[in-house]
């Protein structure tokens, strides 16, 4: 199915509160997907030179004061946000869709500062949105309608896979696994590289080895129709190497990971309190 262009779901104008490592990696991807520069205004109060280069190109950076937008997209860091969500509160009640990626901050949050009638979309990306492979779940409030959630699925689309939530409780179940996954798959090579250190090979190679794995696995699994499972089984040949290194991972991974999810996400319920 072709991707919603950005103008088909109603992106005629966009402001861009806080433009850092993950709001510069959607800016990035909607130019890319061909928004004008000319509807969008960005407020970051340290801009980067990638990003005065992008306010050179056409870009609104830093208005006195804000014109009115089909969305607003919130990307400063949670600590930001009460300093921050303010400069926002000019396009309250003028219809203004607020998409916020910050994680932490409920809906409910957003509410209080902006009234409930506010439609208010809430996402969790993760990190490999910054080469445009992450994956984004959403969750809207009672006023945010359905072309607008699609608005926001298609603003996130710029840096990955949109997926939508049944209800707010399962953010804290997305940032554990999908939020704070990458790290996992990142000390998943660590581990091993140190393995493969441990079993005679320099520290380099078995780094190397470990990184492209991981990447070529990813990369297959993301590309193969079969799910994770089959390609298990495909090169698992009974009483093999990988039989046997299976034979010792298996019994403890599926255990160590339900608690590692379950850790990062009571992590993001305590956060929410
Ligand atoms: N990175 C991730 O993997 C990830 C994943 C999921 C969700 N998120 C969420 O995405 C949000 C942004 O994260 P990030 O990693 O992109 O952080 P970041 O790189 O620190 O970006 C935040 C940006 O907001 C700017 N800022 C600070 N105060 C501001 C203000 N008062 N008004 C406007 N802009 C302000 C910061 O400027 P200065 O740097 O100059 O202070 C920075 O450019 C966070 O809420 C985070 O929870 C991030």
């Amino acid at each position: 199915m072709a991707k919603t262009s950005l103008a088909e779901a109603g992106v005629d104008s966009l402001v861009l509160l806080g433009c850092g490592k993950m709001g510069g990696a959607m800016l990035e991807g909607w130019l890319k997907g061909g928004l004008s520069p000319a509807v969008v205004q960005v407020i970051d109060p340290y801009p980067s030179g990638w990003l005065k280069a992008q306010a050179a190109r056409g870009v609104t950076l830093n208005p006195a004061e804000l014109a009115p937008a089909a969305v607003a997209v919130i990307a400063v860091k949670p600590q930001m946000m009460t300093q921050a969500a303010p400069r926002l509160a000019v396009l309250a009640g003028q219809g203004t869709v607020l998409l916020s990626i910050a994680a932490g901050t409920p809906i409910a949050a957003f509410e209080a500062m902006f009234g409930a009638g506010t439609p208010i979309i809430r996402a969790m990306p993760n990190t490999p949105a910054a080469v445009g492979r992450g994956i984004s779940a959403l969750i809207g409030n009672a006023a945010a309608t359905e072309a607008q959630m699609a608005m926001a699925e298609a603003l996130l689309a710029a840096v990955g896979q949109t997926v939508r939530l049944d209800s707010e409780e399962q953010m804290h179940a997305v940032t554990g696994l999908s939020g704070s996954g990458p790290a996992y798959v990142f000390h998943m090579i660590e581990a091993m590289a140190a393995a493969g250190t441990a079993a005679g090979l320099p520290p380099d190679l078995a780094m190397r080895l470990a990184r492209a794995t991981v990447a070529g696995a990813g990369a297959l699994a993301d590309a193969s129709p079969e799910p994770a499972e089959q390609l298990r089984v495909n090169v698992t040949s009974p009483g093999g190497t990988t039989a046997a290194g299976l034979g010792v991972l298996m019994p403890e991974l599926s255990d160590l990971m339900t608690r590692t999810v379950a850790a990062a996400a009571g992590r993001s319920r305590e956060l929410a309190e």
